[in-house]
């Protein structure tokens, strides 16, 4: 879960109950702080998923690489692939799938939203 900062805004604050109560979704991350091709590695339920800002839209992703547990978030990020930082397996970020590697999973991903500067994920698999 995102640090809840006692400075925060009430509308935000009325968009994250919104968001969190009655859909699954929960908040991560502040706009500001994953600028265009930049990845955000955030714990959620004691799991480390990648937050990435491409082309504008958010994805949200596990950090963990399939192959031997590396993590993602030190990787490198090119358009919508990240690669692994340690046998180089790369994943398209919209869907987890595998591109090319060592390894013949996919990641899994997760759902996106934004509001009022927020983001918000929901696990999809
Ligand atoms: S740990 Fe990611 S490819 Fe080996």
């Amino acid at each position: 879960m995102m640090k809840t900062s006692r400075r925060r805004l009430p509308q935000v604050r009325r968009a994250e109950k919104r968001m969190s109560d009655s859909s699954g979704f929960s908040p991560v991350a502040n706009v500001a702080d994953i600028p265009e091709g930049a990845m955000k590695c955030v714990a959620v339920d004691r799991r480390r998923v990648v937050i990435a800002r491409v082309d504008g839209r958010f994805h949200a992703f596990s950090d963990i690489c399939g192959h031997r547990n590396a993590p993602l978030s030190r990787g490198t990020l090119t358009g919508h692939v990240v690669e692994c930082p340690l046998h180089f397996a790369q994943f398209d970020i919209r869907d987890g799938r595998l591109v090319d590697g060592p390894v013949s999973a996919d990641i899994p991903v997760y759902e996106v939203r934004v509001a009022d500067d927020t983001v918000f994920i929901r696990h999809l698999l």
